[in-house]
């Protein structure tokens, strides 16, 4: 008998498919599908900073307003509604989520700055998540803020979220940093317990007749996977945190490419938005099929052997490799 368990913040999962922070798991009817299909945990939609900074001020604005009795007051403050909506909705959402499912669920925060918006940190918390993802999606575009200035705004968030929740935070990093080793070994030092390899970054697309600005979301292609697989067996090993991969998982063998890399889990919402929610049977029929070919009994034994720690030869993963990869490219015939 194979086994799929894996470990991951701290909760025994089933097997290392994890759903990553989509509209996939937008309802509780589907945390349920995605779950008979073979999810082993589920991260939900973020709720973002600047949605809970916005309405937070204009509460506190409207509460300002030489009220008498408090609650009198609320009943006629449409900011309060609107405030009570997003946050409400969102904490009703992970108890719904957790009243339906037999599997971890994650909830998920979207902020890079520390701030008053961060206490709601603990009523996810209280509404029953397994653990909170901390997804610091930043962009810098002020000339004045320096990359380490950037990097400790995001050590002083998990600093303040660690600070006032007990369940186990993830930070879902981008992989646009100087040293990523550097700042995932800070994050390492705060007690993160997870590092999420890596979030996409979605570039606005140019649109020359209109001379427009557009915002685009694409799907992740399978290519981008080797970006987080690199970076993933660099750090495996040196570091108390899990790694989870996510980024171009589409098929069990980049689910096993990313166990070998040093990954927990590989999560997955590209290829499930492209193939539906059944896909994650086909990939955990084709995973089991693949480790009993080739004599693996457990996830556990395969993961970090391609790791930088394993391989005998390590300069894939160094400079090294640059000058190889440009040295040995021939020109192909062109027509
Ligand atoms: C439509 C869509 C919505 C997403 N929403 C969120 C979100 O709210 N929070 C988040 O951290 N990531 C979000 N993501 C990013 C995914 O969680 C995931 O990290 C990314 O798509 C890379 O994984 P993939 O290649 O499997 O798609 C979203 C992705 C898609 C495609």
């Amino acid at each position: 008998m194979i086994d799929l368990t894996t470990e991951y913040l701290g909760l025994k999962l089933k097997s290392p498919l994890v759903v990553s922070s989509s509209p996939l798991t937008d309802s509780p009817e589907k945390v349920q599908r995605l779950e008979e299909a073979g999810a082993a945990a589920v991260i939900l939609p973020s709720i973002f900073e600047e949605q809970l900074t916005l309405e937070s001020n204009a509460l506190d604005r409207d509460l300002s307003r030489g009220t008498e009795s408090f609650a009198e007051a609320l009943s006629y403050f449409p900011a309060y509604e609107s405030y009570r909506q997003g946050h409400d909705t969102y904490l009703n959402h992970i108890r719904r989520a957790k009243s339906v499912a037999g599997i971890p669920v994650l909830a998920s925060l979207n902020g890079a700055t520390a701030g008053g918006w961060v206490k709601f940190a603990k009523e996810i918390e209280q509404a029953g998540a397994d653990a909170l993802e901390l997804n610091t999606y930043s962009l810098p575009t002020d000339p004045r803020v320096t990359s380490d200035q950037l990097e400790e705004g995001i050590i002083e968030l998990v600093r303040q979220v660690k600070a006032i929740t007990k369940i186990p935070i993830a930070v879902k990093l981008s992989p646009q940093y100087t040293s990523i080793p550097n700042l995932a070994a800070r994050l390492d030092k705060i007690g993160t317990n997870a590092l999420v390899l890596f979030n996409r970054f979605y570039q606005p697309d140019f649109d020359i007749e209109n001379l427009n600005v557009t915002p685009t979301l694409t799907l992740s292609r399978p290519e981008e996977l080797l970006l987080r697989l690199h970076w993933t067996a660099i750090l495996y090993g040196d570091l108390s945190a899990d790694i989870a991969v996510t980024g171009g998982v589409h098929s069990a063998e980049d689910v096993l490419k990313a166990i070998m890399a040093g990954g927990q889990v590989a999560m997955m919402a590209s290829a499930l938005l492209i193939h539906g929610v059944s896909h994650l049977a086909t990939i955990q029929s084709d995973l089991l099929r693949w480790m009993e070919e080739h004599e693996y009994q457990s996830i556990r034994q395969m993961r970090g052997s391609l790791s930088r720690r394993s391989v005998p030869d390590t300069s894939p993963f160094e400079r090294g490799n640059y000058i190889k990869t440009l040295s040995s490219y021939t020109l192909r015939k062109t027509a």
